[in-house]
């Protein structure tokens, strides 16, 4: 079944007097249980390509479509509910509010919605991340590798059919990144959830079982990894 689709999905900015496009007319097209990985050059387009997906901005053409429903034109409050409530973001600096615990933040978005989301699975992912001492500590109290896997945690929790990661792993040694993909690959496997992950990490991607590998806002090699 297809879950995700962009149609000649475009983003331009105006840079001084020149107009700058980077994502050119990106049509892709993926499947529910995909676990893609993104690989290109900085500036290359992958995170503005998640941003649209996501929803956290819009194209300047072209459309993108989640489970058949055009999300790209939505009203802003409708495009807030689709963050919350069917995609799970883990953005590039992840960020967590300063104000709640580890555990505030990862409940959050089911707090939003008035849900208490289920505890066992809460249980799970946090002791594959390695945070359960940390519950009460404050986003300032710790690293950045910790940061990250607590975004992580709070993008999975409410089992969204699509997961957008941008650069997950960066922050993390090897032994914490090996951790967040087993859960990641977990996840996925479980839920039958769909995950894009932008990575420079050639192990992660290799992980994956298909990479877009982008440069100057293009797609410019799709592969399947059998
Ligand atoms: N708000 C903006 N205004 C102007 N140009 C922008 C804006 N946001 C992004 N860009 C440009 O768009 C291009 C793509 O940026 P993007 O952040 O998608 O790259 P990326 O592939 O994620 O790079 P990295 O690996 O460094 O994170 C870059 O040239 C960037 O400078
Ligand atoms: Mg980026």
């Amino acid at each position: 079944m297809e879950i995700l689709k962009t149609i000649n999905l475009t983003k331009t900015y105006q840079d001084g007097q020149e107009k700058k496009t980077v994502l050119k007319e990106i049509n892709l097209r993926v499947n529910r249980g995909e676990f893609i990985g993104i690989f290109g050059p900085s500036g290359s387009g992958k995170s503005t390509l998640l941003n649209l997906l996501g929803g956290l901005d819009r194209p300047s053409s072209g459309q993108v479509y989640i489970e058949g429903e055009r999300i790209d034109n939505l009203r802003p409050s409708d495009l807030a509910l689709y963050r919350r409530r069917r995609v799970g973001i883990v953005y590039q600096f992840y960020n967590l509010v300063s104000r709640l615990t580890v555990e505030q933040n990862i409940k959050l978005p089911l707090l939003m919605d008035g849900k208490e989301g289920d505890p066992k699975f809460y249980g799970k992912i946090m002791d594959m991340i390695g945070m359960k001492k940390r519950e009460q500590s404050f986003p300032e109290e710790l690293s950045g590798g910790e940061q990250q896997r607590v975004a992580i945690a709070r993008a999975l929790l409410n089992k969204p059919s699509i997961l957008l990661l941008d650069e997950p792993t960066g922050n993390l040694d090897r032994k914490n990144r090996d951790k967040i993909l087993e859960l990641l690959q977990y996840s996925n496997q479980a839920f039958k959830q769909t995950m894009l992950i932008v990575s420079h990490d050639e192990e992660l991607v290799n992980a994956t079982k298909r990479v877009l590998h982008m440069g100057d806002g293009e797609i410019l090699k799709d592969v399947t990894l059998a």
